[in-house]
């Protein structure tokens, strides 16, 4: 039994005994005790306060002392740096969203310690002839680098010069399959390109297409990613309008030979929209006309390279259907300048991304004799189903919202392609390695 303040209780032998009253602590002889034990409450709210003044003041000198780190994004000129400036970019400062939460004037702390991280992009098909030359510029501006890649048309050379940087990752995988990452960036690029190749495997080019796209829509949704669709002139299929603007929905015939691929990057369009209105995903899409460079495929059916290779081979330059048809022909350094400020940007497009100079076939074979063989034959075929008469892209949109233009005219870069291919083909190194320096 206890009785009030311990005066007294019952103990085990049943005897009821007396409880020494606890001796309170004088401050004057015992301070230290005394503070210890009488004010516990005091120093416990003392403490933390103290602790509060530290968390608030020294992630502010952190995060302040980071505003003078210098930006990689050096290739970005400064107009642009100026219109991404209010972009809200996680990716710059690598913070969580819990992180961001907690910044109550839009500065972003970082928890002590932690410093700033790089970039980490993901390209899938990075392999590939654009994806490679991509991965360059990426690299290049200090970014962490991972490429997912199936190498149905990719090739490791393209990216052999970057195995040794711990910056870089190459991963073998298919894009049908998900795959978990951690990155801020997804550029989707993986798809073949080329007739040819897309033709192969029409089901798995739309695969590719469908799956491969919600796939890495349900990354970027999973880790927050930005996510950029390589998408394709193709949308237009065989154009009534000309040039195309990116407001027309295109004349694609739904059941035919090039379906898979046409009808595929539709789709992956619409599924691009779909995640970005229904789940808030940051997406970006870019139509890409015919572009062309070193690491092309050699023999891909794509007519630069095909021509390309042919004078080289002293073959004939084989033109499809009257050669009056019509395209437009970007090189490749343009694309990627143009998939960058497309990916920092505001706009999620889309973006028709293309050289607007417009050759006919039979325009193309006469520059192509001019660089390489003036002696070149040309051989007429049979023109293949659905191909499109007339390709150009109108790019005011592009011009007026990213501040891009291509640079590199037909006569400038095609020479940078041949002495590329003239390596692959006939293994002269040294003509290539005075191209690679061109090209950079
Ligand atoms: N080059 C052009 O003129 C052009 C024009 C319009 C659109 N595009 C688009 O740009 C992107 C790149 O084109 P490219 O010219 O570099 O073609 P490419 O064939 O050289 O590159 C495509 C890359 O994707 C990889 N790939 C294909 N299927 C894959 C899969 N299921 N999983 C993982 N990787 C896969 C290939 O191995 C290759 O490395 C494509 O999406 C293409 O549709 C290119």
């Amino acid at each position: 039994m206890v009785e009030g303040d311990g005066k007294k209780y019952m103990g085990s032998s049943g005897k009821s005994q007396a409880i020494r009253p606890r001796k309170r602590l004088s401050f004057v002889t015992y301070p230290i005790q005394y503070v210890l034990e009488e004010q516990r409450l005091v120093c416990l709210l003392i403490g933390i306060g103290i602790a509060s003044l530290i968390f608030t003041a020294v992630p502010a000198l952190t995060s302040s002392s980071s505003s003078s780190t210098p930006n990689h994004h050096g290739w970005i000129p400064d107009s642009l740096m100026e219109s991404t400036h209010h972009v809200p970019r996680r990716i710059a400062l690598e913070l969580s969203d819990y992180d961001r939460d907690q910044s109550s004037n839009g500065v972003a702390r970082l928890p002590v310690g932690l410093k700033n991280k790089r970039l980490r992009v993901l390209v899938t098909g990075g392999a590939g002839f654009v994806g490679s030359h991509l991965v360059d510029r990426l690299m290049e501006r200090g970014d962490s680098v991972i490429v997912v890649d199936n190498f149905f048309t990719g090739r490791k050379d393209n990216l052999v010069h970057h195995f040794s940087n711990p910056r870089f990752e190459l991963i073998r995988h298919d894009v049908v399959e998900p795959i978990m990452l951690e990155v801020d960036q997804i550029y989707h690029l993986a798809c073949p390109a080329s007739p040819v190749h897309y033709k192969y495997n029409p089901v798995k080019t739309i695969k590719t297409n469908v799956m491969g796209t919600l796939n890495m829509l349900g990354l970027a949704k999973r880790i927050n990613a930005r996510f950029l669709l390589t998408s394709t002139s193709e949308v237009y299929g065989d154009p009534l309008e000309h040039p195309q603007v990116e407001t027309y929905w295109g004349n694609v015939n739904p059941i035919g030979v090039r379906s898979c691929y046409d009808e595929g990057k539709r789709t992956a369009e619409t599924l691009t929209m779909d995640y970005h209105r229904g789940l808030n995903i940051e997406v970006r899409i870019a139509r890409i006309f015919n572009t062309y460079g070193p690491r092309m495929c050699i023999d891909d059916g794509r007519v630069v390279s095909n021509f390309v290779a042919q004078a080289l081979r002293k073959e004939p330059l084989t033109v499809y259907g009257d050669g009056k048809q019509t395209r437009s022909f970007q090189y490749v350094s343009d694309l990627v300048e143009g998939l960058m400020r497309l990916m920092e940007g505001d706009h999620v497009g889309p973006f028709n991304l293309g050289n607007p100079g417009e050759f006919t076939m039979l325009e193309l074979a006469k520059v192509v004799q001019d660089t390489i063989d003036p002696n070149a034959k040309i051989e007429f075929r049979e023109n293949t189903a659905d191909d499109p008469h007339k390709r150009k892209p109108d790019i005011s949109k592009a011009k007026k919202l990213l501040g891009w233009e291509p640079k590199v005219s037909l006569r400038e870069g095609l020479p940078l392609m041949v002495s590329d291919f003239r390596r692959r083909i006939f293994g002269d190194e040294k003509d290539a390695q005075g191209s690679q320096k061109l090209a950079e």
